[in-house]
């Protein structure tokens, strides 16, 4: 019988290789947001489930024992589905939630509940950084008359959604430096972000606090009710005592 790791974050690729390690036999599930992603520890399978009644059948056909749901803290589609699902079943179920970023002295945040916020708050000519994907990029289209910079890992297949928008390709790692030369040179006045949590892209926000660039930070969505850990050593000693 097989672990089902929900993958798509860092805590993912860290459960991986844990999971390989103990020999327990799991498959990770990308959803193929990443053109070329790494090949995990542990067999993998890309691509939508096609839906629920798709994901239902896959559960059962792959004989999956529990599952680890360690996506991304804004993939709340899969997330509520899947925790609503292994509830109905009674299959275990995992949610894997990274802390969120909080203040430190010297940050300038301003919580906005959806990225729609982002144009009641950004004057008109200002040069704005987007850190949060392009999937809700048309959500920004009211920043009308600023310059938009979206910043993704692949080269774009489609055309910036809205006048004054572009994309910036770049892979992570983002060194604080790196950050600060980037956000320097483009002349960014205001960053836009999600509360993902994690040290690997707090760089951002270093480098925002120590250029003084304000930031606009997209709340957290709700969670399921569910068992739920923070952290991929506790999700680990979670797969051990299944
Ligand atoms: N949202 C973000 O800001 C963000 C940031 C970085 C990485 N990611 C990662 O990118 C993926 C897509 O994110 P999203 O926000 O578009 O997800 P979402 O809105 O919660 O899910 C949309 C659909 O994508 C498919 N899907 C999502 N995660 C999957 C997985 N791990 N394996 C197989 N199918 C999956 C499912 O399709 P079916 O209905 O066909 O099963 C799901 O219904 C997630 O795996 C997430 O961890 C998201």
């Amino acid at each position: 019988m097989t672990i089902l790791l929900l993958a798509g974050s860092g805590e993912a690729k860290e459960i991986a290789t844990g999971l390989a390690a103990l020999n327990l036999p799991a498959i990770a599930s990308l959803a193929g947001a990443t053109r070329a992603p790494k090949q995990l520890d542990i067999a993998m399978r890309i691509g939508g489930f096609g839906g629920a009644d798709g994901f239902r059948r896959y559960l059962a056909n792959a004989g999956i024992r529990a599952v680890i749901d360690a996506t991304h803290p804004y993939a709340t589609q899969i997330t509520n589905r899947t925790a609503k699902i292994c509830a109905e079943i009674g299959l275990p179920y995992l949610h894997v939630l990274r802390a969120p970023w909080v203040t430190q002295a010297g940050d300038d945040w301003t919580e906005i509940a959806r990225e729609e916020d982002a144009a009641a708050l950004i004057p008109k000519g200002s040069t704005v950084f987007l850190g949060t994907g392009r999937q809700t990029l048309d959500r920004f289209s009211g920043l009308i008359g600023c310059r938009v910079i979206c910043r993704q890992i692949d080269p774009p297949t489609a055309p910036f959604p809205f006048e004054g928008g572009e994309f910036l390709i770049g892979r992570p790692p983002f060194p604080v430096a790196r950050e600060k030369l980037i956000f320097a040179q483009l002349g960014i006045d205001w960053i836009v972000v999600k509360n993902a949590g994690g040290h690997a892209s707090a760089t951002k926000l270093t480098a925002a606090r120590e250029l003084g660039i304000p930031v606009l930070m997209i709340a957290r969505p709700a969670s399921p009710v569910a068992m739920r850990v923070d952290n991929p050593v506790d999700a680990l000693t979670w797969a051990q005592s299944l």
